[in-house]
């Protein structure tokens, strides 16, 4: 019915597809445009490729996805309904002591807790002693609450809790790098042909069947459906999104047991597009990231209240990981970044500036509107100090370096992710603390 009235309407929407065409070709340059350019000799072919684009606009989002033009944000879906807190506010335990706020103490005997050439999963992008960092101080560092102790790292123990269930981490590289330390931390326990890791995916699982359970990761850099949900071949100039729409990933990780997220970085690279799903015309609505992510967020909320009953699973939601680009941070006139620090961070008060504060009050006040359905691992200040834990220029790259990169290495350190062993072990312990 709808196509033949349509269809009567035929000149105005060729008329309509043209002009979109030529915005497109204003703001999209190059291969990109050939996808759906038009033959504008061929009226037909104009409206063939428009019931392409409709198409498109319903399909999931992928690296090759457009926007059909864009508008400012409308102020869409932003009056939300926070579901009441559950008394009892969030979940932190024990009441009376701040894991999440301490020291790191030089401790040679109790840490690293594995090595990195007996961990058979260590992923290039992490193995800073195999990609030849000349020192390995940032091993060995313990994270020391004020006023408590750290229940010891017990891999045994944290295999007996996961006996059955199924663990996993959803996020981007960061939290993959929290996923890949976790499976360096509890495989050494498991007999060799016991132990299983599948090729990494959109979700990637070790399995054990000593447990009959699962440490898995699900690539969801911004939580929502994106075109960026392809582990490897995502686009990076142009975030889109379906604010509204969790399902593609969400299918994965609705029946896990314990759920730990994060979700930070991707929105930290300027305005995203948002894609509504009942959006007809593949028009996007251009917003800044930190809305983006609060929509974001919001959606993701929704499940957790809806889905969630805490006495069965463990939701939680790991803080945004420092970044070390700007050394000018801890050292004020210097030039540079993480490139050959070799020493955590000593003044208590340090907070750099890749931490967004407004990000972390809209995480807080998200997650306070969730009550006990999800904990919060609070890392972003104990990483702050850990300017020396980026594997810098020690680990694979997957581009070329040219010869004036590699003659500057700072131009090409890695002050985003973290060595393994490191930094996310001790996340890791923290997590240990409330399983
Ligand atoms: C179009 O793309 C080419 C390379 O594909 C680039 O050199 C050129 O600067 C681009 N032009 C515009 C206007 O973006
Ligand atoms: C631990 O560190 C101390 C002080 O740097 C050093 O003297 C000692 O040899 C180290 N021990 C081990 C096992 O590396
Ligand atoms: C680790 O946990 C297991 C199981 O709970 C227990 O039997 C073992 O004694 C623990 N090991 C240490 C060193 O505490
Ligand atoms: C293994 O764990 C799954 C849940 O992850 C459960 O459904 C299944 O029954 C368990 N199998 C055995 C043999 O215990
Ligand atoms: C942090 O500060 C440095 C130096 O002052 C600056 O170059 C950089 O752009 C800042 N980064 C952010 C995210 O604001
Ligand atoms: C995390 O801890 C910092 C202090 O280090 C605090 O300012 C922030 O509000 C906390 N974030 C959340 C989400 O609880």
């Amino acid at each position: 019915m709808q196509k033949c009235q349509k269809k009567r309407g035929q000149y105005p929407l060729i008329a309509l597809v043209l002009f979109a065409f030529i915005v497109f070709s204003v703001f999209f340059n190059g291969s990109n445009v050939e996808e759906i350019s038009p033959s504008e000799e061929h009226p037909f072919l104009v409206s063939k490729n428009l019931t392409a684009l409709k198409l498109n606009s319903a399909r999931e989002l992928d690296k090759s996805s457009k926007c059909h033009y864009t508008v400012e944000y409308s102020g869409r879906g932003a009056n939300w309904d926070a579901p009441v807190p559950e008394s009892g506010g969030r979940r932190e335990m024990p009441e009376s002591c701040d894991f999440f706020s301490g020291e790191w103490v030089f401790d040679n005997t109790s840490h690293p807790l594995y090595s990195e050439s007996d961990c058979p999963y260590m992923s290039d992008q992490l193995a800073c002693q195999k990609h030849g960092r000349p020192e390995n101080g940032y091993q060995h560092w313990r994270w020391q609450p004020h006023g408590c102790d750290l229940k010891r790292w017990n891999a045994t123990e944290v295999w007996e809790k996961l006996r059955g269930k199924r663990l996993m981490f959803v996020g981007d590289s960061l939290n993959r790098n929290q996923w890949m330390s976790m499976v360096c931390m509890l495989q050494s326990v498991i007999p060799s042909d016991k132990r299983y890791m599948s090729p990494q995916q959109h979700l990637s699982i070790f399995r054990t069947e000593e447990y009959n359970a699962s440490v898995e990761f699900l690539w969801a850099p911004l939580l929502v459906e994106s075109n960026s949900d392809h582990p490897v071949d995502h686009r990076l100039s142009e975030r889109i999104l379906r604010p509204d729409s969790h399902l593609r990933h969400s299918s994965h990780w609705r029946n896990a047991d314990i759920l730990v997220f994060n979700s930070y970085l991707w929105w930290r690279q300027g305005p995203v597009k948002l894609l509504w799903s009942n959006e007809q015309d593949g028009a996007c609505e251009e917003i800044d990231g930190l809305r983006g992510m609060e929509l974001a967020m919001r959606t993701w909320a929704d499940w957790v209240a809806s889905n969630i009953d805490p006495l069965k699973k463990q939701v939680f939601f790991v803080t945004m990981s420092p970044t070390h680009q700007s050394k000018e941070g801890w050292e004020p006139g210097s030039e540079g970044n993480c490139y050959d620090e070799k020493l955590p961070i000593t003044n208590r008060g340090y907070w750099g500036n890749g931490s967004d504060v407004d990000t972390m009050q809209m995480v807080g006040r998200v997650l306070g509107d969730l009550g006990t359905k999800v904990s919060v691992l609070n890392i972003t200040k104990l990483s702050e100090y850990r300017k020396d834990g980026h594997p810098t220029i020690y680990r694979k790259f997957w581009e070329a370096l040219s010869p004036e990169k590699l003659a500057n290495p700072a131009s090409y350190s890695d002050c985003i992710h973290w060595c393994l062993p490191g930094v996310p072990d001790v996340w890791n312990e923290l997590l240990f603390q409330f399983l």
